[in-house]
């Protein structure tokens, strides 16, 4: 038999009662998380968003102890009774309220469980896509229910920080045209008008500079933002940016804002305090160090370059890197001189996975290198590579030939992959970097054109606005533009915005871009610069990434309330679904043959 609420209140949490409650009577509701019978008494742990505390169903309220044999985990009560000191046998130091339990007066069951597809249980984790289907009840679990509770501190103190600057929150729409992020879009095809589409927004990015132009001078929102790509363990295909645009500032001052935002998420949510200014890499040298634009600066193994000491080289390998324009690079894995073949063959297969066409290795023993490529290379080569990478006995170093690009890939793939079986990552730290001075072009040799580097409403570093117009200074122009990364993830993207038309029109000639398709798609934001936009620019943390670098959550889904998989499909309510025919017919849609 179930019992009706009626006039029953809460007075108290389970997990927010103390010693300072002793002899009050109280009242609490929540989850049985485990129910003990111990000769002749009960005891039930019962659980509530803020925590357990223990309930004693005492022998002699024989009405109550039956009631309280009949409950099962998950069943959901309100019990009545004295919150009492627990007797000193009985006391759980790894417990908050190991000191008190609460000994039950009434008991009433408000409801009952069929048995549970999944555990409560953090010891006993179902498979990911089982806990997926029913996220509902993985939500209960303590780890998860933290991190959610962590995401609101946050989005709470973000708030704060940003009202208090002067920033306003406005929102922008969700149907609206497609934005220039370079991902996919999701269409919504319009009902109204036949063959026309709305597209879900890859970010407010165009409505944030419109709203400069209108004249809000700062804005924020904690925006949802939709993107279909290859989703990975920290993308999603719907996610949310704290996205952020001001008026009249220079790349200083956002990230004097960041960094000061951080230090306050840091403080109010972490109760620790964060160093700032944060380091800051230019994209060259983070490439060139790290091989990387978003480097793990936690551990050191940095690249070295060796293609300047191997020009005349006789190694195949290396020379027909070199003669294709590409480069030789190096990372030595510190004590890798006793990997074994096996463990060399998975970096070489890392590599290849990365798209290069192999990695090569020498040992370093007592005599300078040894095995690997050693016999390819002469003792002056042998020397200079020694000298450079600074490899001690004992030391392996892994040589990537390729192109500057794909050398730097793989090494960073490298470098992530060791740090990781080596344990080379400090735990519990925190590092941050600016990454700046990013090219604003890159080339798409396939097609023989330029193309955006990040998107084209980017403003050139003032020195280099004159190369628009030089064909051959284009692959060597800077933007304002930044990225912040902690613990080689990517955390947030901005630039300063390109505010003025004839800048903007050179930029859209190097892209190569038709005028009438760009008044198509992005005619009337291109006619909003020309009516006095003023200077702007701006920054999208991710706030999911936030969360997850915040909590140490390892997988974006971890700190979404209701994620998607790797295939973008919701398992719960099972979207995306079939509609039926007559859906297809009322938004003017065909079904694929
Ligand atoms: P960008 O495209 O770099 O920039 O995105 C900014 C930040 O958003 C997060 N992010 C994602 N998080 C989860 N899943 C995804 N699929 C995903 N894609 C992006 C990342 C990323 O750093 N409008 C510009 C920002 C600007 O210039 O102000 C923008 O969207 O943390
Ligand atoms: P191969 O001549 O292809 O048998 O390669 C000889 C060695 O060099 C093997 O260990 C390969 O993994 C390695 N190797 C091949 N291509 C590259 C490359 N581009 N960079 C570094 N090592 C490579």
């Amino acid at each position: 038999m179930l019992d009706h609420i009626g006039n029953l209140s809460r007075s108290h949490y389970c997990g927010s009662i103390g010693p300072s409650d002793i002899g009050k009577q109280i009242t609490v509701m929540g989850w049985v998380h485990k129910r003990r019978d111990l000769g002749g008494l009960i005891f039930i742990d019962l659980r509530d968003v803020r925590g357990i505390v223990q309930i004693l169903i005492p022998p002699e309220l024989t009405d109550v102890f039956s009631k309280a044999e009949s409950v099962r985990n998950e069943y959901v009560l309100a019990v009545k009774g004295e919150v009492c000191p627990r007797s000193s046998g009985n006391v759980n130091p790894n417990m908050p309220t190991g000191m008190i339990e609460v000994t039950a007066s009434e008991l009433f069951i408000l409801n009952d469980t069929l048995p549970l597809p999944i555990q409560i249980n953090e010891a006993a984790l179902a498979e990911e896509d089982l806990r997926l289907t029913y996220r509902y009840l993985d939500l209960r679990r303590e780890k998860l229910q933290k991190i959610i509770i962590m995401r609101h501190r946050m989005v709470q103190a973000i708030r704060e920080f940003l009202n208090r600057e002067n920033f306003l929150d406005i929102e922008t729409p969700i149907l609206m045209k497609s934005t220039p992020e370079g991902a996919r879009d999701y269409l919504v095809p319009s009902r109204i008008q036949p063959g026309k589409f709305y597209a879900l927004p890859q970010s407010p990015q165009i409505f944030k500079q419109l709203l400069m132009i209108g004249g809000f001078d700062r804005y924020y929102q904690i925006a949802k933002c939709f993107r279909d790509e290859d989703l990975r363990a920290d993308r999603q295909p719907e996610f949310t940016q704290l996205d952020i645009e001001m008026s009249f500032a220079s790349e200083e001052q956002i990230f004097d804002l960041l960094e000061r935002l951080m230090a306050h998420l840091f403080k109010t949510v972490l109760e620790r305090e964060l160093v700032v200014p944060f380091p800051r890499l230019s994209y060259a040298d983070a490439m060139n160090r790290f091989g990387s634009d978003k480097p793990d600066t936690r551990f050191g193994m940095e690249l070295v370059e060796l293609s300047h000491l191997l020009r005349e080289t006789e190694f195949a390998v290396f020379k027909t890197a070199l003669e294709a324009n590409g480069v030789v690079k190096a990372v030595v894995i510190t004590g890798g001189g006793n990997y074994s073949r096996k463990q060399q063959d998975a970096l070489i297969e890392l590599a290849k996975h990365n798209g290069a066409k192999g990695l090569a290795f020498a040992k370093v023993g007592d005599n300078g290198l040894e095995a690997g490529i050693t016999k390819f290379l002469n003792p002056q080569e042998i020397a200079a590579i020694l000298f450079e990478t600074g490899a001690r006995s004992g030391d392996l170093i892994a040589f990537a030939a390729d192109s500057w690009e794909m050398s730097c890939k793989v090494l960073s793939a490298v470098r992530n992959r060791i740090a990781v079986d080596e344990k080379l990552i400090p735990e519990d730290s925190f590092n941050f970097v600016w990454i700046t001075d990013f090219p604003i072009f890159a080339r798409n040799e396939e097609q023989n054109r330029w193309e955006p580097a990040h998107h084209m409403f980017t403003m050139p570093k003032e020195e280099h606005i004159p190369w628009l117009t030089q064909p051959d200074k284009i692959g060597q122009i800077l933007g304002q533009l930044y990225d912040l990364v902690c613990n080689g993830m990517e955390l947030s993207s901005g630039s300063i915005r390109c505010h003025r038309y004839d800048i903007q029109k050179q930029i859209f000639d190097v892209l190569g871009f038709d005028e009438a398709d760009l008044k198509d798609r992005f005619g009337f934001f291109l006619d909003a610069l020309k009516y006095g936009t003023p200077p702007h620019g701006g920054i999208a943390p991710g706030l999911d990434r936030m969360v997850m670098i915040f909590s140490g959550a390892e997988s974006i889904r971890d700190v979404i309330a209701f994620p998607k998989t790797l295939k973008a499909t919701d398992l719960m309510s099972k979207a995306p679904s079939e509609v039926p025919e007559a859906q297809w017919q009322e938004l003017h849609l065909k079904p694929a043959d």
